[in-house]
């Protein structure tokens, strides 16, 4: 989604800017723009172009055109307007002496753009944002952070702003509601953007903007501001990220790279959870009489995220005998859920920015719901607003296509049931024991899974040039199919779907015919008979079937599959842990003989701060 960077210091920014810019490439855009504030003309220079940065930033031969020391930039994700130099932020207003950039939806802006044309203002965008721009200079009267107080007052909607105003040089307001927004701390000099990569390379101290808040950055300082525009104080928080953790580091991809990682960020994730033969929460302490009244369950994300719930379900209701129920962030809020305060509420999301998601967590915070959420990016929007979080501790992640951040996501949601169940007293000690055993011998057994990559890339060789692909499975293979057709289709453009297996012959099945590539998962050995079944079911209306199973499973699958893929034997808890893992590689390679750009596929955004 759209990425927002801001400085004002001593250096030139522009070359600031547009690098900024390139390391918020990864959230999705389809053109980008600087405006700053051109000292010699006495105006804001504003530039901008549809396509990828590099444009941009030849157009400005990478920023040495411009002569400033304070601007914004932006990379646009289309939603009012298709994506155009005109509709590229910053946007401007009439005399062009405001610029702003956004990220998010201003919700009412027709009814303020037809306000604003009755008073003779000219609009030349399409795009919700100009009315911000316009609206400033409406109420301008000589104190630009008084008139974008009375512009706050009459949006509505979700905003990060990042603001210049000509008679204003030595200063850049911020702005954010429901849209994330960093500031950034240097020395001599202060940065907006819309998260921490953007900045990282000129200082880790960073302040977390909450909803409602604005702030004014000038040089010397960042002065930050509540919504009544009374000042106050701002946290600083040092970033401990390695700046190398979001570079690509050798490899052609980011994902490769994060698939790569996976088997490091789960030692992360899971050694200082496991100690002494215990699952340890340090921190985590579910309210008493939630434990002991405890009858609900949900859990809320969108796509992959929502995969990781998926397979949760199965985990906690085995575990802990209550029942859950798994929901889409977009859909929780309109089903009328039923949450109280015996609700236990857990939210999953890798960037923890989700807009869906995030309005899920606030719906069930208003309906009484205790909610522990499952993040990655420390100090995000859905970490910060939540009652309790579990950090995944994954690293950054920057590809498109979510790898390590599902993985650790899912074994800490996996690690958290055994805990709840231990709390509840609904596993044995045996089972226990065995299972937190076996989440030692996860990162081990990834590597071997990685070792043996060449081999799901000669599968790659042999399928990459199918147009529909079916992913098959029951129980815990259903939901891991959902993962592996989503990481396909989201990368190759290839159309799949991911079918309970038992559910094919209710319509789908009608869909097979020679050559369909079906990839039929049965890891899950309690339903390893029924999984065969469904092979040879559509084995015999011609499909070409990709396996994966187990390797003790290997010989009998062979005999009716086509080719077949293994992971290592693994307790039942982490199968889709570790089964994932030739998905996301056959997915990628698909891919990548297809000649598509992994890291950035169309339409796609990472994170996604839009309804
Ligand atoms: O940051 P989140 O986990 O909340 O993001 C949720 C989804 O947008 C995300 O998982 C998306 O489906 C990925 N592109 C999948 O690879």
């Amino acid at each position: 989604m759209c990425g927002i960077v801001g400085y004002i210091g001593a250096e030139q920014a522009a070359p600031i800017l547009l690098d900024g810019l390139s390391r918020l490439e990864y959230r999705g855009y389809d053109s980008a723009g600087v405006a700053v504030f051109d000292a010699q003309a006495g105006a804001l220079a504003v530039h901008k172009a549809k396509g990828r940065l590099q444009v941009l930033s030849d157009q400005l031969h990478g920023g040495a055109t411009l002569n400033s020391t304070v601007g914004v930039g932006h990379t646009r994700w289309a939603t009012h307007g298709a994506p155009s130099d005109v509709n590229s932020h910053p946007q401007v207003s009439r005399s062009g002496k405001i610029a702003v950039v956004h990220n998010g939806i201003i919700e009412n802006y027709t009814e303020l753009k037809a306000f604003l044309v009755a008073q003779g203002v000219p609009f030349t965008s399409e795009t919700d944002t100009e009315v911000v721009a316009q609206l400033i200079e409406y109420f301008y009267e000589g104190d630009i952070l008084a008139a974008v107080g009375r512009v706050l007052r009459r949006i509505q909607g979700a905003y990060a702003l990042g603001i210049l105003c000509a008679d204003c040089p030595g200063q850049l307001v911020a702005v954010r509601k429901d849209s994330p927004l960093i500031l950034g701390y240097g020395q001599g000099c202060n940065f907006i953007a819309s998260d921490v990569t953007a900045i990282l390379r000129h200082t880790r101290r960073v302040g977390y903007m909450e909803d409602g808040e604005l702030a004014v950055l000038t040089r010397e300082g960042i002065q930050c501001y509540n919504h009544l525009i009374q000042p106050i104080e701002k946290e600083i928080t040092t970033v401990d990220w390695e700046i190398d953790a979001a570079e690509k580091g050798g490899y052609e991809h980011f994902m490769f790279k994060e698939i790569m990682e996976q088997p490091e960020a789960l030692r992360r994730c899971l050694s200082p959870r496991i100690r002494d033969g215990e699952a340890v929460f340090e921190g985590l302490s579910l309210p008493p009489d939630l434990l002991k009244h405890l009858h609900r369950i949900y859990i809320v994300a969108c796509g992959s995220s929502y995969h990781v719930g998926v397979v949760g379900k199965y985990h906690l209701e085995r575990l802990t005998r209550i029942p859950v129920e798994v929901a889409l962030g977009s859909e929780f809020r309109y089903m009328d859920p039923i949450v109280d305060e015996n609700t236990l509420v857990i939210v999953i999301s890798q960037s923890g920015e989700t807009l869906d998601t995030m309005a899920a967590l606030r719906e069930a915070r208003r309906l009484g719901g205790h909610i522990l959420s499952i993040v990655n990016v420390v100090g995000s929007s859905i970490a910060r607003e939540s009652d309790q979080v579990l950090y995944t501790w994954a690293g950054p992640e920057i590809a498109v296509a979510t790898t390590k951040a599902y993985t650790t996501q899912l074994a800490l949601l996996s690690l958290l049931a055994l805990w709840l169940a231990r709390e509840l007293d609904t596993v044995s000690d045996e089972e226990y024991r065995a299972t937190l055993a076996a989440f030692q011998e996860l990162p081990g057994k990834m590597e071997e899974v990685l070792s043996r990559r060449d081999d799901i890339q000669y599968f790659a060789s042999q399928y990459f040039n199918h147009n529909s692909i079916f992913f098959i499975g029951r129980n815990l293979d259903f939901a891991l199919g959902l993962e592996g057709s989503l990481k396909l289709k989201e990368i190759s453009y290839i159309h799949s779907e991911a079918y309970a297996a038992g559910e094919l012959k209710h319509g789908t099945i009608s869909l097979i015919e020679d050559g369909t590539l079906v990839v039929a998962l049965s890891t899950y050995g309690r339903l390893f008979a029924k999984a065969m079944n469904n092979v040879v079911e559509v084995k015999a209306r011609g499909a070409d079937v990709l396996s994966l199973t187990t390797q003790s499973c290997r010989e009998e699958v062979a005999h009716t599959a086509d080719a077949v893929m293994t992971i290592p034997d693994i307790h039942q808890l982490l199968l889709p842990c570790l089964g994932v893992v030739p998905l996301q590689l056959f997915a990628y390679y698909v891919a990548l003989m297809r000649g598509c750009d992994i890291d950035r596929p169309r339409n796609l955004a990472k994170s996604v701060t839009v309804e």
